[in-house]
Order: C-alpha cells, then structure tokens, then sequence
C-alpha cells in the first residue's frame, strides 16, 4: 500500500536460529497492507557511550536514523535473567539520546515476548514497558503477546507450524494494526 505506516521492527537477539526472529518475520509476514513493517538490525550498534552525544559513530546515527523515519515500533525480545536482553536495552538507549531529541517519543508501540519456557518473557515485556512509558511510547496493552514454548512452534526452515500460535498473532497484529492508527501522528 503506498501510504502505508512503516513500523520498525526491533528484534532483542542476535541469535542466527534466534525464536523472536522467527516471531518477529512471521508477524511481518501476515501485518495488514496498512503496515509496512520491517526488521531492523541491532547487531551492528556499538555500546552506548555518553560521550558520543556530540558526533554519534555512523552505525548508531543510522540506527537512530531508521527508528526515527518508522511511524511506529514492534519490539519481539526474548528474557535474559528475567529482564530486557542487553543489546536491546543498548539499542534503545542509543535511539533515546541526546536528552530531549529521542527517536523513540510518540511512536505507537507494542511488545512480543518469546521463550522457551511457559512463562513467555514476562520480566522482559514488563521491564520493555517500563522503559517506554518513560520514552513515552504509547505501547499496545491488549492482547498481551508472551509466547511461550518457542521451540515447538517452528519446523527446521524456520516456518510456525503452530496454528494456535499463528492465531494469536493475526489477532495480536490486527489490533496493533488499529492501535498504530489511533496513535500515530498524522
Ligand atoms: C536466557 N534464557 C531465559 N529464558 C527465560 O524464559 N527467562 C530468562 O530469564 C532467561 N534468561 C536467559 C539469560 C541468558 C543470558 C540467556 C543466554 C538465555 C533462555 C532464552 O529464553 C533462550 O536462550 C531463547 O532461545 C533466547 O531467545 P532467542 O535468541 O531464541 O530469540
């Protein structure tokens, strides 16, 4: 669709056979025509230096960059110790400053956690909010998306073999679908 929103989509692992990218390209993969989603990679982000406030380094300029021409934002993370995996803490951290010039602010939002276990990456999606609300990103609160089980929900080309799960997803991204529409800025 020509005017459709671009939302960035922001994946907490760097893991090659990483279960929140499979999440993640398969939400991308069924989002509605109004949703142009992509995934955007953090791999490449240096660790975030206070220092820098003055001259970013060119991959965190160009990170800062992407999330700040994306109309919205989907975060899919897995938990690591119960809270948000480092290098997606950093990537947000990186796109959030200088003090008052944050890429992130506004930007309708919303968060997939992913694990193995049953508990879904609940500390992780709550910590993810915490941060948010401070950045002052409008995150979608229903429906709550922990996936749990990770590793029974793909077959080995990487595909959702789970039909509950694919469900869920076509549920969670129609309503984020509506959510983005209700908050965006134009
Ligand atoms: C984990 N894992 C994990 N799982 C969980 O449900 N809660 C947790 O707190 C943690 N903590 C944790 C810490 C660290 C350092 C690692 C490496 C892993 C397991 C984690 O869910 C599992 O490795 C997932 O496969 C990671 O997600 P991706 O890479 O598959 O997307």
């Amino acid at each position: 669709m020509a005017n459709a929103r671009k939302v960035a989509v922001v994946v907490g692992s760097l893991r090659k056979e990483s279960f929140s990218l499979k999440v993640a390209k398969a939400v991308v993969a069924m989002a509605p025509p109004t949703l142009a989603m992509e995934v955007v990679d953090i791999a490449q982000l240096p660790l975030f230096n206070q220092d820098w406030e003055s001259a970013y380094p060119p991959p965190a300029a160009a990170f800062k960059q992407r999330i700040a021409e994306a109309e919205a934002v989907l975060f899919v993370t897995p938990e690591y110790n119960r809270s948000v995996p480092g290098v997606l803490k950093n990537a947000i951290d990186v796109a959030s400053r200088p003090y008052g010039q944050s890429a992130w602010s506004g930007k309708p939002g919303a968060v997939i956690s992913v694990s193995p276990g049953a508990i879904g990456g609940f500390g992780a999606n709550q910590h993810l909010r915490q941060s948010m609300v401070f950045l002052d990103v409008p995150m979608l609160q229903q429906p709550e998306a922990y996936i749990g089980g990770a590793n029974k929900l793909f077959d080995a080309q990487g595909q959702l073999v789970s039909d509950d799960t694919r469900q869920f997803l076509q549920k969670f991204v129609q309503a984020y679908a509506e959510w983005v529409e209700r908050h965006a800025k134009r």
